[in-house]
């Protein structure tokens, strides 16, 4: 990482004495006052600090020990502890990914595209593999039933290996219904978080963590028991993840000195060990073969997964491909709802056939199938 100048560095301490310390972490001067203020605001706001305000010299020590943490590379999102997703603030804690802006804008523009179609049944149900914070499912449901005002019914059910994870994303879910921002009220729609080892094709050893396949059964025997007049016949309409997809070789080159040290590799990486079950495939592109299998297992109708770039969403709509039951394949940039960069809505570009929506890096794959429209 280049060095500030020291020019830089003495500009930013005439503005304030602390700056020098955020700026050692954003490395530009604009982002640098920005965070500043947040993180003054959030230092003055009384619930965080059980109720009471801090008086000045307490707030600039608790302030400037902040900035520290912040000047070692510590995420403004652990410091604070949320980020906004879409519409929805989601709380963020060490030990589970920070969700990124790029993910929601492919989730806005899925639920948008599926809203206008006429692919949705009267009574949905939202799979998201790899949930983490729960941002997925949460969003989706905010928008299809807060946003779209959408009639019939909502069943969504997020996954994911990690325990952790998953105390947040119940904490989310309570946090977002209580103050009235997502309202999830069964029998009209239900967000449950569940816990699952997605690569895992049987349940080999009692201890581990259970099967996708085997966590559903569950699921739905709960439902059954919950409601035995309701028709449980049917898939998961919508399959949706984020899935770990940075290959151990691109984690050690490519990837920021403060992702590897403050977020959890298990969110960003696939387990090592699971590659020796894909001979063939790009060690980053593990969990897509497999997902790509749950998705007719469970009988998908929409599949939207998201990738590094676009030589990596390249391979997996390749694969999508081989598997000859989608109707449409396609690839979405960072802002798929924008014109691309070369002027025009759309290139066709990554492989045969497939077409590149949207402006920005190549982000995610999506595939529906079926004789409606998407
Ligand atoms: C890239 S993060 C995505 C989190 C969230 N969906 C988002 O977009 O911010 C990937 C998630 O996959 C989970 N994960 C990793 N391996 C898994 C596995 N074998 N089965 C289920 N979940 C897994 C991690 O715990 C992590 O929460």
């Amino acid at each position: 990482m280049p060095r500030l100048h020291p020019r830089v560095l003495h500009q930013a301490h005439k503005s304030d004495t602390l700056l020098p310390l955020v700026l050692r972490a954003t490395r530009d001067l604009t982002s640098a006052k920005n965070e500043l203020r947040w993180l003054r605001d959030f230092v003055a706001e009384p619930q965080r600090n059980t109720g009471n305000i801090l008086d000045n010299w307490a707030a600039r020590r608790k302030l400037r020990q902040l900035c520290v943490e912040r000047a070692k590379g510590k995420p403004l999102q652990y410091i604070m502890g949320t980020e906004y997703f879409g519409d929805l603030e989601i709380a963020c804690k060490p030990g589970v990914l920070i969700p990124r802006q790029e993910t929601a804008a492919s989730v806005t523009h899925l639920m948008e595209r599926l809203q206008k179609s006429k692919l949705l049944p009267e009574h949905v149900k939202l799979l998201d593999l790899c949930t983490g914070t729960g941002c997925i499912p949460l969003l989706a449901s905010y928008e299809l039933v807060q946003k779209y005002s959408r009639k019939g019914r909502l069943e969504a059910v997020g996954v994911d290996i990690s325990s952790r994870a998953l105390s947040l994303a119940e904490r989310n879910l309570r946090r977002l219904s209580q103050d009235g921002t997502i309202r999830i009220e069964p029998p009209s729609s239900s967000l449950s978080f569940i816990r699952a080892d997605i690569l895992a094709e049987a349940d080999h050893n009692p201890s581990d963590c259970v099967s996708l396949m085997t966590a559903l059964q569950l699921y739905e025997e709960t439902q059954q028991s919950n409601d035995p007049t309701a028709d449980r016949k049917g898939g998961w309409d919508i399959l949706i993840s984020n899935p770990p997809y940075i290959s151990p070789s691109a984690f050690n080159r490519t990837t920021t000195r403060s992702v590897k040290r403050y977020e959890p590799k298990l969110a960003l990486v696939p387990k090592d060990a699971d590659a020796s079950q894909y001979p063939g495939i790009d060690p980053g592109d593990i969990f897509y073969p497999r997902l790509l299998e749950i998705a007719k297992q469970v009988d998908a109708r929409v599949v939207l997964f998201e990738v590094a770039d676009l030589e990596q969403a390249g391979r997996v709509a390749a694969m999508a491909q081989q598997q000859n039951i989608w109707t449409v394949i396609e690839v979405w940039r960072d802002n798929p709802s924008q014109a691309d960069d070369y002027g025009g809505s759309e290139q066709t570009s990554v492989a045969t056939g497939i077409k590149v929506l949207g402006r920005g890096n190549g982000r995610s794959v999506f595939a529906y199938r079926g004789g409606a429209k998407a």
